[in-house]
């Protein structure tokens, strides 16, 4: 019950990690303006043909019942044909959609052409997508992890996508369009923000249960912070920093959470979740479905199934003391 209210609490906490709503309406960099305003091209010319065919038929009902040789029944057809109907048939139905499909076409070609691949020397970022949550790798593994990806801004990065279980689709609407996460092939996508903010990225590909919980924060900082977020990111995890945080470790690794979680710097080497050892520094938990609090932290280790039903996260039933420590401990990792 308690659960059921937190879900739509969490996610208008979460809106206000967000610089942006993830539209694409809404481009903050080159690809997503192109890809906006195709978008916005194809509308128009969709809404013009609406409104013509609508005419038409609107025209069409109106002079045949003010007509004076207006039929009453559908039997009574017209049979000898008029040439003209031909052509309207023929224009209408053929030269018009010719002629609007080419232009969409190109229209389309143009905005492909504008795509352009990764420069050499941009960074390398590997994202696996897995059922619910997103692991970030960047090169040699030095830095991992989960749900939270950086970028410079200004400069493109070359992301591999793979996935570790089901397809899914990567998609930062602020950003880029989608591409598919495939098991068992490496797609790649070049990403670029030309604002600097917070931007929401998710599957866009019906994954599973929570396919709507699998969310990615894609920061795009300047430079210098981008370097200091590596580094920070790069070293292991601080130890406790106190007693309770001390409990909280020992909490950590007698309980099963060491067998699939890391936590570099300790002996909890676990790789089926994700890496933890920064996880104080992360803005949201759950693969973007809770924000990263004490409260939210203290539930989800508890019990995640109630916080998003079907996770693969296992409940960890402990008395509150542990739980308390735990949670202490965790929250503490920037
Ligand atoms: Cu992953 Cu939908």
């Amino acid at each position: 019950m308690i659960a059921a209210m937190l879900r739509p609490l969490a996610v208008f906490q979460l809106r206000a990690y967000y610089d942006r709503a993830p539209s694409t309406m809404s481009a903050a960099s080159h690809d997503a303006q192109r890809l906006a305003t195709l978008g916005v091209a194809m509308t128009v010319v969709a809404t013009l043909i609406f409104l013509l065919v609508v005419g038409i038929i609107g025209f069409g009902l109106w002079r045949r019942r003010n007509s004076p040789d207006a039929l009453d029944s559908p039997a009574d057809v017209r049979t000898p044909v008029d040439v003209s109907e031909n052509w309207w048939i023929l224009g209408g139905g053929l030269a018009m959609p010719v002629v609007v499909l080419a232009g969409v076409f190109l229209m389309t070609l143009s905005t492909m052409r504008a795509y352009r691949p990764a420069p050499a020397g941009a960074p390398e970022i590997l994202v696996i997508g897995h059922q619910w949550w997103w692991e970030v790798r960047y090169p040699n593994d030095t830095v991992i992890t989960a749900n939270e990806l950086h970028l410079p801004v200004g400069r493109a990065v070359h992301l591999e996508l793979r996935s570790a279980d089901v397809i899914h689709s990567f998609w930062a609407p602020n950003l880029e369009g989608k591409t598919d996460v495939i098991p068992g092939q490496q797609n790649e996508m070049v990403l670029r923000a030309d604002s600097a903010g917070v931007y929401r990225a998710e599957c866009a590909e019906y994954c599973g249960r929570q396919h709507a919980n699998m969310a990615l924060s894609i920061v795009a900082e300047a430079p210098a912070d981008y370097q200091r977020w590596l580094s920070s990111t790069k070293a292991v995890a601080a130890a406790p920093a106190n007693d309770t945080a001390r409990a909280g470790l020992a909490v950590f690794m007698s309980h099963s959470c060491a067998f699939c979680h890391s936590i570099r710097g300790t002996p909890a080497t676990g790789s089926f979740g994700p890496d933890l050892t920064h996880l104080g520094s992360r803005s949201t938990l759950a693969g973007g479905a809770l924000p990263n609090t004490v409260g939210y932290l203290a539930g989800w280790i508890s019990n995640a199934d109630r916080l998003k039903p079907g996770t693969k996260m296992p409940a960890s039933p402990m008395d509150g003391a542990s739980l308390q420590a735990v949670v202490r401990y965790l929250e503490g990792l920037k």
